[in-house]
């Protein structure tokens, strides 16, 4: 039985409209894939966009259960119904019917398409639905309504969006699936959930708080993989006709017979090369980290899979192109992609071909580790070296000891993942990678904190507490680019969107070094520095910021406070920043907002700013708890993390904001603000980049150099009457132009009361003489050819003859062809020897079809 078509067509008939599988991508950042029916509706349910015209849709949605919410990865193989790729059934109601209505067209789906004998069905509902029980009693035994939990029955999208309690229906398997949780509401493989009815009466919010719908609605969804196993009488989905040729091509290839008992591998492999060929067909690339991750970790999954089953080489794109054999009927696109997808999926697997063996042996050597020291605790500092050099994803390495029984250091792994992420953040550009084995802990207990004095000073002496070369190692003496800590350092180190500082270093009167780059790194101010003589330990020195680029940089960094403050007040409140960069010679300013900016809103935003700094307003800057800076109203940036105590940067009653960063004593000294672009980064949020100060200065001189080439351009001190005027003489010209095409001898014949036009006529605007001609006359036909450019242009009104045809039969003698409309057309020919032919053809052609 074709459940797929039985069951849209069921739904067509009852008033929905059918809608096609939307991606597997959903544009929306709070989910990973599409992972049920109702994504591609969520809007509807939540009032963000109106019903459409039909408030009932049906579907058959592919959905991607692997990573995020609902993740079903790990299971994959080892149970009869889980698949990371499935296809779901659905029925959707966005305010129209509700319960009642939704519960008698499931059940007569249930039992009069599908057929299921209403002895094996039951049915839970939550368990404070007294509603729900009351409609089911009258198709079902009462007994056979449970009522269950939150857990089972209360059915959410993601973390947030649109939920409510549900009800689920259930297919008796039998007493010969007898697990160990053998009745209904059990765990148990026999009684078998086919489809999910959703209540939708409620959104979460990212707070957790439920606020109602706008409309109750009904959301609902149905494994089609577990429906057409249980109709073809299979125990597993895997036995069914969608995966048994999948299973046989594993066969096939590995020269192995598949028996359930043994048969997990052969079962993982089937199921990730659906997930595979359709997230590859829809785009999604193997990637280092998100949806990109999860496809690379599906792959690996499944490539481990293979190994155990004595595959030494790429065999997984071969069970891809059998999924776009059998699936390709109904989605075409996997035929078309099907070259792509299989050479994809083959450069990946040689990928990890190249590491998997030494992983493995690396995994087993530690198994064997453990087993003789009577441990369970698989080492972190393994799984981390199994993950960064070999490429296990961490859950592949989770997967391989839940088949040991055995568990994982995961904070020893934790630890190692996160020393890397410092690693790589204090690696400098150009610096080279820093070594694997520094260590950080050893410096960061030495040398505690040193004591940043920028903010008051720009120079002061200083010790060198330690040096480090390019790759961090620390040296007692540098002669070399590499690293230095100061006890007291001047060098701001990049942080809050701004970047970190350049400088010198003095010996008496003498400069022995420069500042590179200044960053954070473990609390402490780092900065690369390039030795102009050999520098020591314990050193005393004087280290001097480099003033002009810090200045410039203050300034950037308080026109982005102001900015944020214009932005809240012209655009509202719920504006927050995204990102934010600030350099000496420009500042760029993300932040969500969910449309373009007009014109007359940036200027309005930047004659906001220019008015403050005009104001000069002092700035003030303080220590204060956080929650004193809270009641002070002070803004701070979503997710980040911040001590007890924070520094206030407040401009006036204008601004108020934490931050780390160096600014200016008086917003006049910011000089001025120009807004230089506003461009869209994603969806829903904006980005405005601006320049102050000298760059500003620098960007308006710029703009008057290039006024002053274009007023000797156009000859004219006045820039605009300059352009004036020449816009008169194109006028001119062109009027010129119109009287040669006046001047064009038109050969007009009349047939009856039909003017008949058919020319050469060159160098000239076609169109236009016809469109002339056409306005003329009431009946016309015209032809117009130039034998220069081996056009031909024709024109129609009010007869019978059709300008499409006639070019195309005049265009054929010129060995050319065109077409268009039947009132206006074009050609073009490539034989100019044919002119004459075609000028005859032009006019049989018309005397035969007017
Ligand atoms: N959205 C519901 C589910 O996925 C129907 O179970």
């Amino acid at each position: 039985m074709d459940v797929r078509s039985k069951f849209l067509d069921f739904f067509q008939k009852k008033g929905h409209q059918v809608y096609a599988s939307m991606p597997l991508v959903p544009d929306d950042s709070s989910l990973l894939f599409t992972n049920a029916g109702m994504v591609q509706f969520k809007d509807i349910f939540t009032g963000k966009i109106p019903s459409p015209q039909t408030p009932r849709a049906t579907s058959a949605q592919l959905c991607i259960r692997a990573g995020g919410k609902h993740n079903d990865l790990e299971n994959v193989g080892f149970t009869r119904r889980h698949h990371t790729l499935f296809e779901m059934l659905g029925n959707f109601s966005f305010g129209d019917y509700f319960k009642e209505q939704a519960i008698a067209y499931a059940w007569e789906f249930v039992t009069e398409v599908l057929g299921f004998d209403k002895a094996v069905l039951y049915v839970t509902i939550h368990e404070s639905d007294d509603e729900a029980f009351e409609i089911w009693s009258k198709h079902i035994n009462p007994d056979r309504i449970k009522r269950m939990g939150d857990k089972d029955n209360f059915w959410q999208m993601g973390d947030t969006g649109p939920c409510g309690p549900c009800s689920e229906i259930f297919v008796d398997q039998g007493e010969s699936f007898d697990t160990e949780e053998d009745y209904f509401g059990g765990d148990g493989d026999r009684f078998l959930e086919i489809w999910n009815l959703v209540f939708m009466q409620y959104e979460r919010h990212s707070d957790g708080t439920l606020t109602p719908l706008p409309k109750p609605s009904i959301d609902t969804g149905m494994g089609l993989e577990r429906v057409c196993a249980l109709l073809e009488n299979k125990r597993s989905n895997f036995d069914s006709s969608l995966f048994m040729p999948l299973i046989k091509e594993v066969e096939l290839i590995t020269q192995k017979t598949y028996v359930y008992e043994q048969g997990a591998s052969f079962r993982v492999i089937a199921d990730h090369a659906r997930a595979i060929a359709f997230l590859l067909a829809q785009g999604v690339n193997f990637d280092k980290e998100g949806r990109g991750y999860v496809l690379r970790r599906i792959l690996r999954r499944a490539v481990r899979h293979g190994y155990l089953l004595g595959l030494n080489e790429p065999f997984l794109y071969k069970v891809v192109k059998k999924v776009c054999d059998e699936m390709g009927g109904f989605y075409t696109y996997l035929v078309e992609k099907k070259d792509f997808i299989q050479e994809q999926c083959k450069n990946e697997e040689i990928r990890f071909f190249e590491t998997i063996e030494q992983g493995i042996n690396l995994f087993k050597k530690e198994l064997e580790r453990l087993k003789q020291t009577k441990q369970n605790i698989f080492d972190g500092v393994i799984a981390f070296k199994l993950y960064d050099t070999f490429g296990f994803p961490l859950d592949l390495t989770q997967d391989m000891l839940k088949e040991e029984n055995l568990l994982l250091d995961i904070q020893g792994f934790e630890l190692c993942m996160q020393k890397q992420r410092e690693l790589a953040k204090a690696s400098w550009k150009g610096s080279g990678d820093i070594a694997l084995d520094v260590d950080f802990k050893d410096i960061l207990q030495r040398f505690k904190e040193n004591t940043f004095v920028g903010y008051d000073t720009h120079q002061t002496t200083s010790t060198i507490l330690a040096l480090f070369d390019s790759s961090f190692k620390e040296v007692e003496t540098l002669q070399e680019t590499g690293f230095v800590l100061l006890d007291k350092t001047p060098f701001y180190a990049e942080g809050g969107g701004a970047i970190g500082d350049k400088g010198f270093i003095f010996e008496n009167d003498k400069k022995i070094a420069n500042i590179l780059d200044t960053k954070k790194y473990f609390n402490l101010n780092i900065s690369q520095i390039q030795p102009l003589q050999p520098l020591h330990t314990h050193q005393n020195i004087i280290a001097c910021s480099d003033i002009s680029l810090q200045t410039e940089v203050a300034k950037h960094h308080s026109a982005t406070h102001l900015l944020q403050a214009i932005l809240k007040e012209k655009l509202g409140d719920q504006i927050s920043q995204a990102g934010s960069l600030v350099e000496a010679n420009r500042l760029r300013f993300d932040f969500n907002f969910h449309r373009a900016l007009s014109h007359q809103e940036l200027q309005d935003i930047q004659d906001a700013i220019n008015a403050l700094i005009a104001k000069g307003i002092p700035a003030q800057i303080e220590t204060l708890s956080l929650q004193e800076a809270k009641n002070k109203g002070a803004l701070a940036l979503f997710g980040e993390k911040y001590g007890d105590f924070v520094r206030v940067v407040t401009f006036g009653d204008s601004s108020c904001e934490l931050c780390g960063g160096i600014h200016v004593k008086n917003t006049a000294f910011i000089g001025n603000f120009i807004i230089t672009k506003e461009s869209g980064v994603s969806s829903g949020v904006r980005r405005i980049e601006a320049v102050c100060g000298l760059s500003a200065y620098n960007f308006t001189k710029n703009i008057i150099t290039q006024l002053n080439d274009a007023k000797s351009l156009v000859k004219n001190n006045d820039i605009q009457l300059g352009i004036h005027k020449l816009k008169e003489k194109i006028k001119e010209l062109e009027n010129q132009l119109t009287h040669q095409q006046k001047d064009l001898d038109l050969q007009i014949q009349t047939i009856g009361d039909t003017t008949l036009i058919i020319q050469e006529a060159n160098n000239l605007d076609l169109k236009r003489i016809i469109d002339e001609q056409k306005n003329r006359y009431n009946k016309i036909a015209i032809l117009l050819i130039d034998s220069q450019k081996l056009q031909i242009v024709a024109g129609c009104k009010n007869v019978s003859l059709k300008a499409n045809l006639w070019v195309k039969s005049v265009a054929q003698i010129l060995g050319g062809n065109g077409g268009g409309r039947e009132d206006f057309a074009t050609a073009g020919g490539k034989e100019s020897s044919q002119i004459p032919n075609a000028l005859k053809e032009a006019r049989d052609f018309a005397l035969k079809n007017l």
